[in-house]
């Protein structure tokens, strides 16, 4: 299986920087073949730019976050099927930054998956533990407990989602899990998948927080890291193709 190498913009960008960063990612695309499968993942209002820049070349799209409604009144929201209308490929849902700062639920996650998945659209669904969680030896149960509750909704659906084992401790600050550490956490992951689904292997399990142009290539030589979603270093082209080299 391909690894897929994820970029998350968060709340950056605008018309100008978008369009300088893509143009120069794809204009260097060609030292970088096709190491891996490869998806940005923007905020909603430049989806459209995205379709436009991107459309025909292998780099996908995907949005960061998604309405758990169809339609209708939810003020602010935006739809699967928007997503769907600008050819989303991937939905980030449950990233830690929403679930901190926007009381998202393990319950409200799997409800987006669950809609994402509805119209089409990979849901990259984001698990991970606090430091406090980390330090008090909670780590697997939590991320068990967050995958656990998107397995009950999408059930035969499984091996359908891309899951990211972000561990929050190591988002923005720098601080990035071992190798070791890393694939210890997706080793537990791909044993829940195990049980839910009978292809666990097709699913991929990416590793983000902090994974940058030098870092990627051993967290990428594990057996259970599939890919990257990666924030910051998504932001620079020639980092992020750095990082799609390292997943050959
Ligand atoms: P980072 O973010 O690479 O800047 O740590 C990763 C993420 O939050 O998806």
């Amino acid at each position: 299986m391909k690894k897929l190498i994820a970029g998350n913009w968060k709340m950056n960008g605008s018309l100008a920087a978008n369009e300088a960063l893509v143009k120069a990612m794809l204009s260097s695309l060609g030292g970088v073949g096709t190491a891996a499968d490869m998806a940005l993942c923007a905020p909603a209002p430049y989806l459209a730019q995205l379709q436009t820049l991107l459309q025909g070349s292998p780099i996908v799209w995907g949005a960061q976050d998604v309405s758990a409604h169809e339609q209708g009144a939810y003020t602010g929201e935006v739809s699967a099927a928007m997503l769907r209308d600008f050819a989303c490929r991937y939905v980030i849902v449950g990233h830690s930054e929403r679930r901190q700062y926007h009381g998202e639920t393990d319950a409200l996650v799997a409800a987006k998956a669950q809609r994402a998945l509805a119209l089409g659209i990979t849901p990259i669904v984001c698990v991970g533990e606090t430091l406090a969680e980390r330090e008090a030896d909670q780590t697997e149960a939590v991320v068990k407990r967050q995958l656990a509750a998107v397995i009950h909704a999408v059930a035969h659906c499984t091996s359908e989602i891309v899951v990211a084992y972000e561990p929050v401790w190591a988002i923005g600050t720098g601080k990035t899990a071992t190798p070791e550490m890393a694939q210890h956490v997706h080793a537990v992951l791909r044993a829940q998948l195990a049980a839910a689904t009978q292809h666990p292997e097709r699913v991929h399990i990416l590793y983000g927080g902090s994974m940058n142009a030098v870092n990627a290539a051993s967290l990428l030589a594990q057996p259970d890291i599939d890919g990257g979603l990666i924030g910051g270093a998504s932001l620079k082209a020639a980092d992020f193709l750095q990082i799609v080299v390292s997943a050959r």
